[in-house]
């Protein structure tokens, strides 16, 4: 019997300056670049077995049978670069809430990428696995990489990978993460609502012309250890993003009541000379860019927002890596 097996550990990333819109859907190519943070608290454990015993891929995801579509489509790609014909059974399992908008896609396809890949006998240099991890999600080409991330949008297949930024914020950065709603799955998932925003909305042109200002004013904040102007820049791109998204036709609106609830906190601690700045991605949680010496203080003050479900702490997480 022949098996292969290779096991991979990926974290997720937030967006610090998003990456909403496509130039190209078959390659899935952004429109634009796009800047995160990987998170350490937020990791996802892949494993995947190339096995002739096997008919048809298998997805297993946090212990039950999920559609394997886009695996698939992720695993045809690496078994047309081995030169390899075995189905495979993929095992995945995530340490957060799936698929309600913590970028569980991200941390997802980056680890299934490198699973895969190395399943399979192959080993790719890390902008490679980022060119291939961007193919199961755009997101997912930065969780290749630790620490904060630079997306460069690219516009041919090769050119649109991710690569690492050295700051020195990285050591002492946190992101405090609310979770709303009990991390209920979320309504529209980001493929297709970016799609349709960019199909619908009138804002979208705006979102987009305002994504490479953001971009420049963030790589020179990290390249300055600013976390004020960072956290700034962080916060109005995501309001711009949903802006654009709210103004679909019809409406994304990923908010709930407890989300503005958190944001006006957000606003209250900073007013109160606390740095916190909010960003939200396509689910209703708030995550909070801060540095280590106030994380609990804006926890302990997110968590007593009614509402939130849970809050936790994450430091900046390591690049996707197999596991020992
Ligand atoms: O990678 P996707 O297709 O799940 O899209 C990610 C979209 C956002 O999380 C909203 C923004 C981002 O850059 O992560």
């Amino acid at each position: 019997m022949t098996t292969r097996t290779a096991t991979a550990i990926a974290c997720a990333n937030i967006a610090l300056v998003k990456y909403w819109g496509k130039r190209d859907r078959a390659l899935n190519l952004p429109a634009a670049g796009s800047l995160s943070l990987t998170l350490a608290a937020l990791t996802t454990e892949t494993t995947v077995r190339f096995d002739a015993e096997l008919e048809t891929d298998v997805l297993e995801l946090d212990g039950a049978a999920a559609d394997h579509a886009r695996a698939t489509a992720m695993l045809d790609l690496v078994r047309a670069r081995a030169h390899l014909a075995l189905r495979a059974s993929v095992t995945s399992r995530n340490n957060f809430p799936t698929a309600s908008g913590l970028a569980s896609s991200a941390s997802g396809f980056a680890a299934l990428a490198l699973a895969a890949t190395r399943a399979a006998g192959i080993a790719l240099a890390p902008r490679e696995l980022s060119v291939l991890a961007r193919k199961g999600s755009g997101s997912a080409a930065r969780s290749v990489f630790g620490g904060f991330v630079r997306m460069h949008a690219g516009d041919r297949d090769e050119a649109a990978y991710a690569s690492p930024l050295t700051s020195a914020l990285e050591h002492d950065v946190r992101m405090v993460i609310a979770i709303v709603g009990g991390g209920a799955p979320k309504s529209h998932g980001s493929r297709d609502a970016m799609e349709h925003c960019a199909a619908t909305s009138p804002l979208y042109a705006g979102w987009l012309a305002a994504v490479p200002g953001d971009l420049h004013a963030a790589e020179a904040a990290l390249a300055s250890a600013d976390l004020a102007r960072l956290g700034e820049v962080a916060e109005a791109n995501a309001l711009a993003m949903h802006a654009a998204a709210i103004a679909s036709r019809p409406a994304i609106i990923y908010w709930q009541p407890t989300t503005l609830a958190l944001l006006a906190e957000v606003r209250a601690l900073r007013g109160a000379g606390t740095p916190a700045w909010a960003t939200m991605d396509a689910g209703p949680h708030v995550k909070v860019l801060t540095d280590a010496s106030h994380a609990e203080a804006i926890s302990r003050a997110l968590a007593a927002v009614p509402g939130v479900t849970r809050t936790s702490i994450s430091a900046a997480g390591s690049a996707a890596h197999v596991a020992t």
